[in-house]
């Protein structure tokens, strides 16, 4: 049954539209995005599918062909922050978040179906908030622009969910292009996309999800969100991204004896510029030479933002030793996925030899494929 047909089925009636949304992976730029920094993520083909229709009568209806809750009904004037826990927070959310801003969403019925994995670091949230959003936005002809309309799906995880997360998976859900991957300025969100299309140059992004499922809400990453705030407010600028990467040394001298902000910073810093060097490497044509950019990444993420665990770090180890010509843990931390970047030719190796190396540790088995960067979010009927 298509979606189409399953809301008909739930609802009475044919939808108005379809709309789709994606996953995304980051290339580089971690725990950047909240410190007004440079990140570099790219669409997955994996997307959320939502069929919606408008309704005047201020109920909003939702169903999602994952979960087994039945319908689940709301009223729009009386959702409110962290009312509802669950997948429905995150639509409910982004409903509160625009009637916040002023616009006049009276209602919804909305039936939705995801590819894109949960818990694995590849933005299933944000897919779900950005397909809602986008659906809404036309339907009432909102006319807000996408970093706008990103920033109102981010509102609504901050705000309405309670997870302190950035912008960068919002906006890569909304804006991202196909074969493109999106080099995005967090603080005043301008982008650009820089062509990104491993395959014609004989190599492979392989994602490897390690079926640790991580959280936002452990408190883990808010603690790293006020490590940041603090180094900035210790250092006298407005954000981390303001600590140029030759002023890297002065500015962990003026830190003293504050041993964890150090490592905070020392991380932010060299990551941003590392999204420089990546975006430098990527428009001269020197894909093969990001591997090592990479694998820094992964260092500085695993020895002083301290966000890797044992099955990342693994994942990583095993790539590099296998051939790969870089890896690095992706998004959040504490489990999630690794990328891991392959000649065409060795991906077979590669991935055996994750596979092999977890099953040796005893881990639960991997689930890895390659990573083709697509679209963002679109009408799809
Ligand atoms: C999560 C958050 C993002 C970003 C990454 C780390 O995906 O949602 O805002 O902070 O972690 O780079």
């Amino acid at each position: 049954m298509s979606i189409a047909e399953k809301f008909e089925e739930l609802y009475g009636s044919a939808p108005e539209g379809v709309w789709a949304a994606p996953g995304r992976v980051n290339l580089i730029g971690e725990h950047t995005d909240y410190n007004d920094g440079f990140v570099m993520p790219f669409a997955l083909p994996h997307t959320t599918v939502a069929a919606v229709s408008r309704r005047t009568d201020g109920v909003l209806r939702l169903h999602s062909a994952d979960v087994e809750d039945g319908v689940v009904e709301l009223r729009v004037d009386e959702i409110a922050p962290r009312s509802d826990t669950g997948w429905t927070a995150y639509p409910a959310g982004v409903v509160w978040a625009l009637r916040e801003a002023g616009h006049a969403v009276t209602g919804a019925d909305i039936h939705l179906a995801s590819t894109v994995p949960t818990g694995a670091g590849l933005s299933s949230s944000a897919a779900l908030e950005v397909v809602t959003a986008l659906a809404l936005d036309e339907l009432y002809e909102l006319g807000i622009e996408r970093p706008q309309l990103a920033r109102l799906c981010q509102r609504a995880e901050n705000m309405y969910v309670g997870a302190p997360t950035g912008i960068m998976d919002q906006t890569a859900s909304a804006c991202c292009e196909d074969g493109h991957a999106l080099f995005l300025d967090t603080r005043d969100l301008a982008q650009q996309q820089i062509p990104f299309d491993l395959a014609a140059e004989g190599m492979r992004l392989l994602v490897v999800d390690t079926r640790v499922k991580h959280a936002h809400s452990d408190g883990e990453y808010g603690k790293r969100r006020a490590g940041c705030e603090k180094g900035a407010a210790l250092l006298g600028v407005t954000a981390l991204r303001d600590v140029a990467y030759d002023e890297l040394d002065a500015a962990l001298e003026r830190l003293g004896d504050e041993e964890e902000v150090r490592r905070l910073v020392r991380h932010i810093v060299t990551e941003n510029h590392r999204v420089e060097r990546v975006v430098s490497l990527l428009k001269a044509g020197d894909t093969r030479a990001i591997g090592p950019v990479l694998n820094e990444g992964h260092a500085s993420l695993r020895d002083d933002f301290r966000i890797s665990c044992a099955e990342l770090d693994l994942v990583v180890d095993t790539a590099l030793s296998a051939g790969a010509l870089g890896a690095r843990m992706t998004g959040g931390g504490f489990g999630g996925s690794a990328i891991v970047l392959v000649e065409a030719v060795d991906a077979e190796t590669v991935t055996k030899a994750v596979e092999e190396a977890f099953a040796a540790a005893g881990y639960t088995a991997p689930r890895v494929f390659t990573a083709i960067p697509s679209a963002g979010a679109r009408r799809l009927s």
